[in-house]
């Protein structure tokens, strides 16, 4: 167990990264840019139609969303996910984020977070100047603790006095493109419940799983009372500027009593979800064909790349946990260290700065998800892969072989040789 009492509180790792690969760019630089988790693909025009339609819409919602979008999530909770959900357990807001960050200042206590985990729970908890109890991910998995490490970690901060409240699991990972087997998901289930803790299950990504043969359960089946699940739109159908966030709170007491926090927080911080996007939201929830088939295509087009990447990382004797969904890996270069070291290559932010200087490959550095620094792990997105315009992007979704594309292709070349470079 580690405990970071002191999180820098900088501009988001992966805004920033966004910044200065946009400055290397406008000074004539080709740079490969892996370092954004932005979805990479247009809106469908099904869902511009529906965001033009509500431009009028100008008045302030209810802080907890329209009742009409609230039943229209409500019903894909218990259509796609399996959980039976009344429109009362659902609140809406400006983005997933928020809603994370809201429930962690609704409870008080230690933050439990997966290292390594997405950057801004960790931000989050030092904003709230809550103490966050870290605990590795089990070696081939990934948004969840290891168990036994978990228990042990419990253990120890209960002892200590820290009382540990709340635990933030993600299913999949950002950013390791991983999931938790059912078997950890039912010891942590197991262990959240003894310890009484409320479980935040980020669940963002959970349409975007494309290994077919992965066997998906979610906390929420297991322990229904104790879990929060968070979504949104930002990935499955690339819509994370139109801030579509959504929580599903149990339907217990508990949940009603958190759910009030939560929306006593909005009310004070963002207010609402804006107006104009609830009709594209509500599409978006509602399986209509054309939607489905967009996320699946989206799905297939992300497989794809983020597998061929592996490939390519692996090829290259990288160390790298095979992604089952989202469009992310999380490679480890400690088997290169010795090569990296003669080139003063020594941490990971070592490794993500001459990467992107010397190589023109932009990646996040370990260090961003809570990783230690020594570890020479990145982050990388492989979802800016598919093209600069909406015109390449659609080709790569519409696209039989969009590996062979001319853009994809040219990048995975120029990505291999980077990497080739830098590890000889
Ligand atoms: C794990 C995870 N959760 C939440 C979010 C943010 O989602 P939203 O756009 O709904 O705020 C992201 C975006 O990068 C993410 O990677």
């Amino acid at each position: 167990m580690q405990l970071a009492s002191h999180f820098r509180i900088t501009k988001s790792a992966t805004l920033a990264i966004n910044e200065e690969v946009s400055a290397l760019r406008a000074a004539g630089e080709h740079v490969i840019h892996l370092g954004f988790g932005e979805a990479g693909l247009p809106p469908h025009p099904l869902l511009v139609n529906a965001l033009q339609a509500g431009a009028s819409l100008n008045h302030y919602p209810s802080t907890a969303g329209a009742r009409s979008t609230r039943q229209a999530i409500a019903s894909f909770f218990s259509r796609d996910r399996g959980l039976p959900t009344e429109p009362e357990q659902i609140v809406t807001a400006p983005g997933s984020k928020a809603l994370i960050y809201a429930l962690m200042q609704a409870t008080d206590g230690a933050v439990v977070l997966t290292r390594p985990s997405w950057v801004s729970y960790g931000a989050q908890a030092a904003l709230l100047g809550r103490e966050v109890i870290w605990v590795d991910a089990p070696v081939n998995e990934g948004g969840f603790p290891e168990p036994d490490a978990l228990a042990s970690a419990l253990e120890d901060a209960t002892a200590a006095g820290l009382n540990p409240r709340l635990i933030v699991t993600t299913l999949p990972d950002n950013p390791s493109g991983c999931a938790p087997l059912p078997e950890t998901v039912r010891r942590v289930a197991a262990l959240v419940e003894r310890y009484d803790l409320l479980h935040v299950s980020d669940e963002i990504y959970r349409e975007l799983i494309h290994d077919p043969d992965f066997d998906v359960l979610s906390p929420a089946d297991v322990s229904p009372d104790h879990v929060f699940v968070t979504g949104g739109l930002s990935k499955s159908l690339a819509l994370g500027g139109w801030r579509t966030g959504f929580l599903r709170v149990p339907a217990t007491e508990f949940g009603s009593i958190v759910r009030d926090a939560v929306v006593a927080i909005g009310s004070e911080i963002w207010s609402a979800m804006p107006a104009p996007v609830e009709p594209a939201l509500e599409l978006g929830v509602s399986g209509a064909p054309q939607i489905h088939e967009r996320i699946v295509e989206s799905r297939r087009l992300h497989g794809l790349v983020v597998n061929s990447v592996y490939d390519i990382l692996v090829d290259l004797g990288v160390r790298c946990r095979k992604p089952v969904g989202g469009f992310y890996l999380y490679p480890d270069f400690g088997p290169h260290r010795e090569v990296l070291g003669t080139k003063g290559i020594l941490t990971s932010d070592d490794l993500a700065e001459s990467l992107l200087r010397t190589y023109h490959v932009a990646a996040l550095p370990g260090t961003a998800f809570g990783d230690h620094p020594e570890n020479l792990c990145l982050r990388m997105a492989t979802s800016m892969l598919y093209g600069a315009t909406p015109e390449e992007k659609i080709a790569a979704l519409n696209a039989a072989d969009p590996l062979s594309s001319p853009v994809i292709s040219t990048n995975l070349k120029q990505l291999r040789e980077a990497l080739t470079a830098l590890l000889s």
